[in-house]
């Protein structure tokens, strides 16, 4: 397995890929993997002929006061773990590459970063969709895999391939949880024992969501009261939403209907901040 980590260094190894005929998949991701990231360089590896796993903790989507800084990171692990995995190439560019001096240029799809996520971390979308779009540039993939996980990330990842015309196909692939439910995260490290524990609130107040749902609960308000009692049992720091929304726009709904309903939630222990989301369909 390759380490590359300038830019032009990787532009060029995708195009000889690309002249040979191969077919490439990428995996962005912030590093400091677990399960939840091998399980889309798996995922990759039945897509495509080479596999790109991408290593860099971007600045440009962490506001000041947040934990870009103490953002776990072990690169040594995050090589070994993504060979294992059946990567081909990690990319792994500074800081500096990614963004030199004079750097000004930065994508943004409108609307739907500024709800949910985009509203209690405000310039987070814009970072995330502009170092998307510069790791498709320097990765040249033909297929791309994100996770369920972060379910708005991946609606704005589509919005801005489909809008851009970027020809990238985006693959969705599903949350993989602990035995207990819990999302795996590179940001439950952060938890206290005793927040580990209560954090098992998310999952369970997602499935009973769905139970609520599926035997024919309609209403948001009955279903969200119901999960926020769940929710409060956990002894949260904060919630800060439990968001209803429709799957093919991301935008709320007030009741629910087939197709489906995307539930999606931020939930606060301490100064962690843990999100989660099901996806039910009618
Ligand atoms: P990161 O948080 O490292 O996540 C990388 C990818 O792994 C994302 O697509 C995310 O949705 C997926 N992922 C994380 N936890 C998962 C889980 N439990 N199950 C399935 N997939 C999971 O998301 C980012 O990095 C960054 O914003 C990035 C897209 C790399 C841009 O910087």
């Amino acid at each position: 397995m390759k380490v590359i980590t300038s830019v032009s260094a990787m532009q060029a190894e995708a195009e000889s890929l690309r002249r040979a005929g191969k077919r490439i998949a990428v995996v962005p991701t912030m590093g400091y993997l677990h399960r939840g990231h091998t399980s889309l360089i798996e995922d990759a590896r039945k897509r495509a002929d080479v596999v790109v796993v991408t290593v860099f903790v971007n600045p440009t989507q962490f506001a000041p006061h947040e934990d870009y800084a103490r953002y776990p990171r072990d690169f040594d692990r995050d090589r070994r773990l993504s060979e294992e995995a059946g990567a081909d190439i990690v990319f792994h560019p500074e800081v500096g590459e990614m963004y030199p001096e004079g750097y000004q240029t930065f994508v943004e799809v409108s609307s739907v970063s500024e709800i949910l996520e985009g509203a209690v971390r405000p310039a987070h979308f814009r970072g995330v969709a502009t170092v998307v779009a510069k790791l498709f540039l320097a990765t040249k993939p033909h297929v791309a895999v994100f996770g369920q996980k972060d379910a708005q990330q991946a609606f704005i990842v589509r919005r801005m391939v489909r809008d851009l015309n970027i020809d990238v196909e985006i693959i969705v692939a599903p949350i993989v949880r602990e035995d207990d439910g819990l999302a795996l995260s590179s940001r439950n490290v952060y938890l206290t024992p005793s927040e580990r524990q209560r954090a098992t609130v998310l999952f369970r107040s997602l499935r009973r969501a769905e139970e609520r749902i599926r035997a024919g609960d309609r209403s948001v308000g009955s279903v969200r009261r119901e999960m926020m009692k769940i929710l409060q049992s956990g002894e949260p720091t904060g919630v800060d939403y439990v968001a209803f929304v429709a799957p093919a726009t991301f935008q709320e709904i007030q009741k629910i209907e087939p197709p489906g309903v995307l539930i999606a939630l931020a939930v606060r222990f301490g100064t962690t901040r843990l999100i989660d989301n099901t996806l039910i369909q009618l």
